[in-house]
């Protein structure tokens, strides 16, 4: 690994569940690129799962193992990229602390997700310290490293300017010791879950990029398509049907189009299009579900892996660390 000189990217995952298709598209495609464009730090972050999951933090061990095995599934590369775990650099909780000293209230008060997350998660109390702060602890993993560049999609956006924010006030306070990081968002059409509504873990409509092609033809053949498509001799549009989304994710370019037409002109059948459509997903998700495989029989070994990066994550936040201490003066 070329430690030096490259610019930092950073993004971070909560260890809530397996990851889906929707993160696959969104984020993990993005980051293998990144891993060998920049010097990349990818974190599965369990204190801010703990923040929604503080009643059920037994399950975040297991689910962190899951996204673990999910990103060495897709590709992501111990050689080429820093993964670990938040939790294990405990620098993050110190520069959390630090930062919290210099973020007024309002400014959390007013991020737009602190509000969506209670309205969405209503069976639990989310109306804590911990979970107003999210994202000043967003904040410090992000800058503990320097970050140059925080790959995200668009809901995060709130977050990333809130870290702005922060790294203004402190470096003014301070002195000049956090770059201002920017986001990198991931233009990709949003993907529709199974009940035709954005994929999201939180509206259990998720298609998961380790489920089985059995699970996956169970999950996708009954979704609801153009709803113009009443009868097969109804033509219908592609660009109106949660499916094609996935088309649009999982097949070339090509195929695509033969198939909008298809479906414009009522020459294919939605059963036909979608098992096209699942055909080239279980094609693009079989080299996948081989590596993962492989981890899964040796849990061991991604613990390690981890571990790893965690020493490497350490070493980085451990140097910024120092400076920020010698810049408060103690
Ligand atoms: N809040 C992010 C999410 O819900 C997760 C996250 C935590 C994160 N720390 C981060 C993302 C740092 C990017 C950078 O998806
Ligand atoms: Fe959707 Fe395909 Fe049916 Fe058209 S043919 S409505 S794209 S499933």
């Amino acid at each position: 690994m070329s430690e030096q000189k490259k610019e930092v990217v950073l993004s971070g995952v909560r260890p809530t569940g397996p990851q889906h298709l929707g993160n696959l598209v969104g984020a993990l495609r993005n980051w293998l690129k990144l891993q060998d464009l920049y010097q990349c730090f990818y974190t599965i972050v369990s204190w801010h799962a703990l923040s929604s999951e503080y009643m059920n933090s037994k399950g975040i061990k297991d689910n962190t193992l899951e996204v673990a095995l999910d990103w060495l599934g897709v590709g992501l590369d111990p050689e080429k990229c820093v993964m670990f775990l938040q939790s294990e650099v405990k620098e993050h909780a110190e520069l959390h602390l630090i930062l919290s000293m210099v973020t007024p209230l309002p400014w959390l008060e007013r991020v737009p997700t602190f509000k969506e997350m209670q309205q969405e998660l209503q069976d639990r109390d989310l109306n804590t310290y911990g979970f107003l702060g999210y994202p000043v602890l967003q904040a410090a993993d992000i800058v503990i490293y320097k970050a140059s560049f925080v790959p995200v999609g668009e809901d995060q956006a709130s977050h990333l300017e809130l870290t702005r924010e922060i790294v203004r006030r402190f470096n003014r306070i301070f002195g000049p010791i956090f770059p201002e990081p920017q986001t990198l968002l991931t233009e990709v059409p949003r993907l529709a879950g199974t009940d035709g509504r954005k994929m999201s873990k939180s509206f259990g409509n998720a298609i998961l990029i380790k489920d089985p092609p059995e699970i996956l033809r169970q999950k996708i053949m009954p979704m609801i398509t153009d709803t113009r498509r009443m009868r097969r001799s109804d033509p219908g549009e592609p660009n109106d049907c949660p499916v094609f989304t996935l088309h649009k994710a999982f097949v070339p370019k090509e195929k695509q189009d033969e198939i909008a037409h298809g479906c414009r002109t009522a020459g294919i059948g939605c059963r036909e299009c979608k098992a096209v459509m699942l055909e080239y997903l279980i094609k693009t998700l079989e080299p996948v579900w081989e590596r993962r495989k492989a981890f899964e029989k040796n849990p061991k070994l991604v613990w390690n892996i981890l571990e790893e990066g965690n020493k490497k994550a350490r070493r980085a936040a451990e140097q910024t660390m120092d400076e920020v201490r010698a810049a408060l003066g103690f």
